[in-house]
């Protein structure tokens, strides 16, 4: 039978296309839907991100433990097609560098303690904790101080990034450091004195979606579908997801904008202030407002984003259709911002004192950013660091996303410290309608 045969035989019988080139994730997950049933959203976003284990011991990947996970990485130069996205760390590492700098500030509030953690969770590359411990020598060096006794732990759930990280930060010999494999809402950690950290991180928790149908909730499942694409089926919420929008009220729409419900925040921040004896904690991620901003108001009707080698970005409607995609399950990565003010109050319940929130420029600018930029020249090792050095130090623009955040957040610290990262709020006028205030925090506009 010829092609044209096939395609006339096939509108015929209405059979559907023998290989609709869904991955063997999509595949499995086909299969668990037949055997018990559509799953939540959540449960699928998890099953796309770190993949499934079978009962015989092996493993289907997903994005987070593929073989090689394809987030951007100019040090070893990746092909741009052949990335899913970059991260802040991943285009300067002057990002790490300023960073550092505040964590020092930290070390000193605390006294110098000679037990001083620095725990990093969800950590990529490596490439940030790599500039962070440049960045602390550089700047420990360039004050005439001694060098921190530090240990630098990270917190990373994909074995194959672990691996990665280990051979990134093999250089730093005067630092005891250590990899740990386990979930950061689950942290394998006992209780410690110094800052734990994360970028993007808690954007790729998976979340529940939520509308709103006149007055009643509705939560997404997701269902076998066709050969190409698995169908959303919408059913009424679990207990766990009506507790959550009973006690915390959150924004719905009523035009059925899903609502991501982060189901692993109240989880994270009570981890968190678990293991925080004493110190900080630094959250640096992208929000929701400015994933709803962002969308003109007749596209407002998404919330998801999925990147992925070869198409880049995509949000709203195209970003849904991609995720429910079975030739892309487990090939990008699905995310969605994460709402700050919620992340305080889950963090204050916890424990967690809010020592500052502001944007990402404010973050860096405070903390001298630009004068750095200037002296780093001089000062980046060739190597590691080197090309993004080379490429990406005068690209500010990515650093001023009015995106992103940060959160500092305390436990067990006297009051009155004072953070220089949250010195300033910094967003240009088009800018400001991405930034919500807490109360009593002034915003400084500025113009490039
Ligand atoms: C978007 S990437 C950010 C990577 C890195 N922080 C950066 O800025 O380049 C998310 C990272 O978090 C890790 N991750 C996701 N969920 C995690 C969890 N629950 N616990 C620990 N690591 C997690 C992923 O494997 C990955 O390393």
């Amino acid at each position: 039978m010829n092609s044209a045969e096939l395609l006339r035989n096939r509108a015929e019988n209405n059979t559907p296309e023998v290989d609709s080139g869904a991955t063997p994730l999509a595949r499995h997950i086909e299969r668990q839907i037949t055997a018990t049933g559509p799953i939540s959203f959540g449960k699928y976003m998890e099953l796309l991100l770190n993949g499934a284990k079978l009962s015989d011991g092996s493993h289907i990947p997903g994005f987070y433990t593929q073989e090689y996970v394809p987030i951007g990485d100019k040090d070893t130069a990746i092909p741009k097609d052949e990335v899913a996205f970059y991260t802040s760390p991943e285009r300067t590492p002057l990002f790490g560098m300023t960073a550092s700098s505040q964590i020092l500030e930290m070390y000193d509030i605390l006294g110098q303690p000679d037990d001083f953690r620095i725990v990093e969770m969800g950590a990529g590359n490596g490439t940030l904790a790599h500039d962070i411990l440049h960045g602390i020598k550089y700047f420990s060096q360039r004050h005439g101080r001694d060098l921190p006794k530090l240990r630098y732990t990270i917190v990373e759930q994909s074995d194959t990034l672990a691996r990665k990280q280990k051979s990134r930060l093999s250089q730093f010999n005067e630092f005891p450091k250590e990899i740990v494999q386990g979930s950061s809402t689950d942290l394998p950690l006992g209780r410690i004195t110094g800052v734990i950290l994360s970028n993007e991180l808690p954007d790729a928790f998976p979340v529940e979606l939520v509308r709103k149908n006149a007055d009643t909730f509705e939560q997404m499942y997701v269902a076998a579908g066709n050969e190409q694409v698995f169908a959303e089926v919408w059913q009424s919420p679990t207990e766990e997801l009506r507790e959550f929008l009973d006690v915390h009220d959150p924004h719905l729409h009523d035009n059925g904008v899903p609502y991501p419900y982060n189901k692993g925040l109240k989880p994270w921040m009570r981890e968190i202030s678990r293991v925080l004896d004493r110190g900080f904690a630094i959250t640096i991620d992208y929000d929701e407002l400015y994933t709803l901003c962002g969308l003109s108001d007749e596209r407002k009707v998404q919330t998801m984003r999925f990147y992925a080698p070869g198409i880049g970005d995509v949000a709203d409607t195209a970003g849904m259709e991609h995720i429910l995609s079975k030739k892309f399950a487990g090939k990008g990565d699905v995310t969605t911002g994460i709402d700050f003010h919620l992340l305080q109050r889950m963090g204050q319940s916890a424990g967690l004192k809010t020592e500052g929130y502001t944007t990402q420029a404010g973050f860096l600018f405070s903390l001298g950013y630009h004068g750095l930029k200037r002296d780093i020249p001089r000062t980046y090792p060739h190597g590691v660091g080197d090309r993004r050095f080379r490429n990406y130090a005068f690209l500010d623009e990515e650093m001023l996303d009015p995106g992103f955040k940060v959160l500092i957040q305390s436990k067990g610290v006297s009051d009155g410290s004072h953070l220089t990262g949250m010195d300033w709020v910094i967003t240009s006028e088009k800018d400001k309608k991405f930034f919500t205030p807490l109360p009593g925090q002034e915003v400084t506009v500025w113009e490039k």
